[in-house]
C-alpha cells in the first residue's frame, strides 16, 4: 500500500492563456421549477408557501441510465422536494425537476418513510443509490434537526426503498454535519460499504451493508487547516474556517482487492489517505492513528469539496477557488510541492506537475459544486453558485445553475493526466 500511496501529488500546472471551454452545457436555469402533478397543484403550493422558487437550489448530483438526480437542501421554507431527477431524454434547457422516488417519499420530517434533507447522492454499480438524509431543516444557525440521520438505499430498476438505516446516536455528535457519501464496492453487491463524512463534528462514519451496522473514526486529520479557511470565491470574502472532512475518493481496486480511500478537509488544501482494509474493519476504530497518511500541499487556494475518481484511476475534482474542475492521474508518481516556484504570471516558470485543469470558466463555472461519473465514462458538473446563494443574494434574471457534460477522454486529452509514466 505504501507504494501506491507515495505516489501521491502534485505539483500544478493551471494554464493561464485560452478557456477553452470542453464541457457542454446540457442544462441551465435562472431558478428551479418542480413538475407538480397538476398547474392547480402548483398554484397552492405558491400560495402556501410549500412552493417558494428562489428558496432553492440545487447542490448535488448523480447520473443513472436516463436518470440525471438532483438535490436539493431544505436550507428555507419552500423547498418541495429534496431528491429529484430530470429525465436525460428530455431536451429542454430549463427542465422542472421530478421528485424522486415520489412526492410522498420526499415529504419533510416523515422519518420513517420520507426524506428531509439530502446533499450528496451515490450510484454504485449494483442499481443501487445511496442517500443520506441529514434529517434537518434549516442551515447553521437555523437548523432543526426534525429527524435523525438516516442511509436510505433504493434500488434504481424498481423504485424502492430497499433499506434505511437510522445512524446511531453514537455515529453523530453535536456538532455533527454530514453530507456526503461515498461507496466503496468489494467482490460483490453485498459486499458494499458506505463512508460518509462528517464535515463539522470531524469523524468519519463506515456502514456495512452486509452487516448492516456503522462505526465511527475520529482523526486530527479530519479537522481544517486554520490557515485555509478563507475564501474568494464569485466575488465573494467568506471565511469556512470550520470545515473538517468533505470531499472523498476511492482508487481502483489494489491487487488484494481494496481500495485507497482520499479525502480532503473542505478548510485544506491538502489530501489524506487511508487503506479501505482499515476502515472495513471496525476494531481498527481505535487503533488506525498511524493509517492515516498526509498527502501533499496542493498549494494555497485550491479548495476542494467535491471529488470523483473513475476505474482506471483518473480523479477530477472541483477547484473552487479557480472557478474550474482539475484533475490528476492516480498513476502519475508523487513529486514534492514545488509551489514556490510557480508564476502564473511568467509561464516559463512553471513546473510541470501532475496536477492539471480539465475546464474552468469564471462565469459558468462559478461554485462547480459536484462531479459524478457516469457509465459511459463521461464527467458530470454542475455549477451552482452556492456562496451568493448563502451569504449574498441570486440574480434570478440570469442563469445560476447549470449542468455540463464531457467525455473523460476528451476531458484529459492534452492534460498531464492522460499519460502516465
Ligand atoms: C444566526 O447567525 C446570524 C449571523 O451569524 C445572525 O445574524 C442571526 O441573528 C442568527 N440567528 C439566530 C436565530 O440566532
Ligand atoms: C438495518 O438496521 C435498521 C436499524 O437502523 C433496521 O431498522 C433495519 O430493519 C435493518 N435492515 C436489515 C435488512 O437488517
Ligand atoms: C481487523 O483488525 C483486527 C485488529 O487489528 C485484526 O485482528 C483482524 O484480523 C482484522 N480483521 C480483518 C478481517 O482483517
Amino acid at each position: 500500500m505504501q507504494n501506491h500511496l507515495v505516489i501521491c501529488i502534485l505539483v500544478l500546472v493551471l494554464s493561464t492563456t485560452t478557456a477553452t471551454f470542453i464541457l457542454e452545457e446540457k442544462f441551465s436555469w435562472k431558478i428551479l421549477d418542480f413538475l407538480f402533478p397538476s398547474r392547480t397543484l402548483r398554484e397552492y403550493a405558491l400560495a402556501r408557501e410549500l412552493f417558494i422558487p428562489e428558496n432553492n437550489l440545487p447542490v448535488g448530483i448523480e447520473v443513472w441510465n436516463d436518470k440525471l438526480f438532483v438535490t436539493v437542501p431544505r436550507w428555507r421554507q419552500g423547498v418541495p422536494a429534496t431528491l429529484n431527477y430530470i429525465s436525460l431524454t428530455h431536451t429542454i434547457k430549463s427542465p422542472p425537476l421530478i421528485p424522486y422516488p415520489s412526492w410522498e417519499a420526499n415529504e419533510l420530517g416523515n422519518c420513517e418513510s420520507g426524506l428531509t434533507t439530502v446533499y450528496r447522492i451515490k450510484v454504485d454499480n449494483c442499481d443501487r443509490l445511496w442517500v443520506l438524509d441529514t434529517g434537518t431543516f434549516g442551515i447553521e444557525n437555523t437548523t432543526t434537526q426534525l429527524c435523525p440521520y438516516a442511509l436510505n438505499v433504493f434500488d434504481l430498476k424498481t423504485n424502492t426503498r430497499i433499506r434505511r438505516y437510522k445512524l446511531r446516536d453514537e455515529d453523530t455528535n453535536e456538532d455533527s454535519f454530514i453530507a456526503n457519501i461515498a461507496v466503496d464496492e468489494g467482490a460483490d453487491c453485498s459486499d458494499t460499504f458506505a463512508y460518509m463524512s462528517d464535515e463539522l463534528g470531524y469523524g468519519l462514519i463506515v456502514y456495512s451493508w452486509a452487516e448492516n451496522k456503522s462505526w465511527r473514526f475520529t482523526h486530527s486529520y479530519f479537522r481544517p487547516d486554520p490557515l485555509a479557511g478563507d475564501f474568494n470565491i464569485g466575488g465573494l470574502n467568506f471565511q469556512w474556517d470550520s470545515e473538517g472532512i468533505f470531499g472523498m475518493s476511492l482508487t481502483p481496486k489494489q491487487t488484494d482487492g481494496s481500495r485507497i480511500f482520499i479525502f480532503s478537509p473542505l478548510a485544506s488544501n491538502r489530501e489524506f489517505a487511508i487503506s479501505t482494509l482499515i476502515l472495513r474493519n471496525e476494531s481498527r476504530v481505535s487503533d488506525s492513528y498511524y493509517d492515516f497518511i498526509p498527502l501533499n500541499d496542493r498549494g494555497p487556494n485550491f479548495h476542494v469539496t467535491a471529488r470523483v475518481m473513475d476505474e482506471y484511476g483518473i480523479h477530477f475534482f472541483n477547484l473552487i477557488d479557480k472557478n474550474a474542475v482539475g484533475c490528476w492521474n492516480y498513476h502519475n508518481p508523487h513529486q514534492q510541492g514545488f509551489f514556490d516556484v510557480v508564476d502564473y504570471d511568467n509561464e516559463a516558470l512553471i513546473f510541470p506537475g501532475f496536477f492539471d485543469v480539465v475546464d474552468y470558466d469564471n462565469e459558468a463555472l462559478i461554485f462547480p459544486a459536484d462531479v459524478k461519473i457516469d457509465q459511459y465514462r463521461n464527467l458530470w458538473v454542475i455549477s451552482d453558485r452556492m456562496p451568493n446563494f448563502l451569504l449574498s443574494s441570486l440574480d434570478y434574471g440570469d442563469y445560476n445553475f447549470r449542468i455540463f457534460s464531457a467525455p473523460i477522454n476528451v476531458l484529459i486529452k492534452s492534460t498531464v493526466c492522460d499519460l502516465y509514466i
